[in-house]
């Protein structure tokens, strides 16, 4: 069978590519979105780590918690499918601070952001964009690196995306977090993200959270569970193999020309000059 075209794999929703994944009446209709004051939130841009986090952020809790699939992802009854879990619900999302379901701002709920090199994120969708029957083709780095430095991939521009959450760094409900870091001290993030949610964990606790979030360990783990439809994190793939690739840092190295360093790096420049960070 040939694959989908683009225009039936991709779709604009107020100026950012989204996947046909998520149903323009889905989208129209996040703002209505009804969210609870528990709801965590662990907002990303498409592969700095959300699969990584995802797995920490459960292993802290004791009581029951649902990780669902990204709040974009899916058709028009994905509401209400949320709306019926009575657990507390870890909600991911790619979503741009902007295009948030207002709710959840209102209600001040927690949201984690994590964030990675873009050269790091650019070079881990490149793969997942070749592997991936559900994303148009891409036939080489070179031909995604001008994509990507365009926004022209799902979820539109890195740098928007960042600059969006960046702004509300100094929210109180809001934690930072980057993928360099987790791979530098897991411990001392686990510790951060832990406080943030407000809950305990002991020595041992995080020793153990640390193993069972390692690399290795997950891409074993998903790899089990490989047969089973329960995969939810990444709303584009079942095939679990496709996150878990490498998981290291400065992988870019291996795929950018200096060439194109220098002009990534000239862009980055520009379009951060605004930025804290
Ligand atoms: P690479 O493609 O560079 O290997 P996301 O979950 O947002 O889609 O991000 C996927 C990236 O996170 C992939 O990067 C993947 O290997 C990496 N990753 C997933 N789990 C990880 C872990 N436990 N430790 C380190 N990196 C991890």
């Amino acid at each position: 069978m040939s694959k989908p075209s683009e225009a039936e794999l991709i779709h604009i929703f107020k100026g950012i590519p989204f996947t046909t994944r998520s149903s323009p009446e889905l989208l129209n209709s996040l703002d209505t979105f009804d969210a609870r004051e528990d709801d965590v939130l662990l907002v990303s841009y498409p592969k700095s780590g959300t699969h990584w986090l995802a797995g920490v952020i459960t292993k802290l809790y004791t009581t029951q918690v649902t990780l669902t699939s990204p709040i974009e992802f899916g058709d028009i009854s994905k509401l209400e499918e949320l709306n019926k879990l009575s657990s507390k619900r870890i909600i991911p999302t790619h979503l741009d601070y902007n295009m948030l379901p207002p709710n959840f701002k209102n209600k001040k709920c927690k949201m984690i952001y994590i964030s990675r090199n873009p050269k790091d994120t650019a070079v881990s969708m490149y793969h997942y964009y070749r592997d991936n029957p559900n994303l148009p083709t891409v036939d080489t780095w070179t031909a995604f690196f001008d994509l990507f430095i365009k926004g022209d991939v799902v979820c539109g521009s890195w740098f928007d995306h960042f600059l969006s959450w960046e702004e509300h760094q100094n929210d109180k409900n809001i934690l930072f977090l980057f993928y360099e870091d987790m791979k530098k001290d897991l411990p001392k993030s686990i510790k951060k993200i832990s406080m943030f949610l407000d809950l305990y964990v002991s020595d041992n606790d995080i020793q153990d959270i640390c193993k069972k979030s390692s690399f290795s360990q997950m891409k074993s783990d998903t790899e089990k569970e490989n047969s089973s439809p329960n995969h939810t994190v990444c709303s584009l793939t079942s095939n679990r193999n496709l996150i878990f690739r490498k998981g290291t840092v400065g992988d870019w190295k291996n795929h950018f020309t200096p060439k194109q360093n220098r002009r990534f790096e000239e862009i980055f420049n520009e379009k951060m000059k605004l930025s804290k960070m």
